[in-house]
């Protein structure tokens, strides 16, 4: 496998917030990847790469918990999320901020509803509060002015950006961002890189970030993993500026300098 450990920038002593050992992950016969085993530390932006197919949504999903691994292990937050049950499990996810590939809003309620809500479901707040922590959400992520719009009214950059907005809902330590910049225009991808480097050095969140954005990956990334669709595994792992300038496999050099495999 290419790459090395990081000798994170300060974090290396951070509590590992994610950790995957040894994970496999198979739809019947179909075997994604086997034997990936990584670390996320507290405060760092990791980076999941790899081309289409090769498991990072499904990656994720395991990390939330969504799907069991077939084999291997996955602590989060210092839990066993696939074993946690009842109000455990439901703590935990309120801990957990994920924007996923689609966005996914609900078409029926305004901007400003669809951040409220994981407010509605996981505190006490009542109303005023609620719409206040949605609206400085919404601030964040420059959707201000379009708070009383519904999904079908705005752009698919800005439909990104509410659903990034409302993974922020309940301030969670652990954000997952599923290509959150596919689809935005350079200077609104730029600006979310931003926002999650501040996030990140500010508030100390950790971000496991989806993304094929090369510039995104550099701007961002602390460290990444690339997952293999024919290695069926992780083929590097490492500091992608280290990766860029000194990948040996060919397809890790050829999704760094941009060339044909
Ligand atoms: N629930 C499921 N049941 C069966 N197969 C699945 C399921 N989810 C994903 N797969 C298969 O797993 C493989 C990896 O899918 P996944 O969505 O994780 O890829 P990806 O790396 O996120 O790709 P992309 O870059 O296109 O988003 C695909 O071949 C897909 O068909
Ligand atoms: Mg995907």
């Amino acid at each position: 496998m290419e790459g090395t450990m990081r000798d994170a920038a300060g974090r290396a002593d951070a509590p590992a917030v994610v950790g995957a050992r040894g994970v496999t992950m198979a739809f019947g016969d179909n075997v994604l990847f086997r034997d990936v085993t990584f670390e996320v530390r507290q405060g760092e932006v990791f980076v999941i790469l790899g081309g289409s197919g090769s498991g990072k949504s499904t990656l994720l999903k395991l990390l939330i918990g969504l799907h069991r691994p077939t084999g291997g292990e996955i602590r989060i937050l210092g839990e066993d999320l696939g074993a946690a049950r009842g109000q455990e499990r439901r703590e935990l996810l309120s801990r957990i901020g994920v924007m996923w590939q689609s966005g996914a809003l609900f078409g029926s309620m305004t901007l400003l509803e669809n951040v409220m809500l994981p407010l509605e479901e996981h505190t006490r707040l009542p109303r005023a509060a609620r719409e206040e922590v949605a609206r400085v959400k919404l601030g964040l992520v420059g959707l201000s002015d379009a708070a009383d719009r519904l999904p079908a009214e705005i752009s698919g950059g800005m439909a990104k950006r509410a659903g990034i907005a409302r993974a922020m809902a309940l301030d969670p330590p652990l954000l997952f961002l599923d290509e959150p910049s596919a689809g935005l225009d350079p200077i609104t991808s730029a600006g979310l890189d931003q926002l999650i480097r501040d996030l990140a050095r500010d508030l100390g969140t950790t971000f496991i970030v989806v993304t094929h954005e090369l510039q995104s990956i550099l701007a961002i990334g602390d460290r990444c993993i690339m997952l293999d669709k024919q290695a069926k595994g992780m083929i590097a792992e490492g500091d992608p500026r280290a990766l860029r300038d000194h990948a040996t496999h060919p397809t890790v050099r050829a999704f760094f300098r941009r060339e044909a495999a």
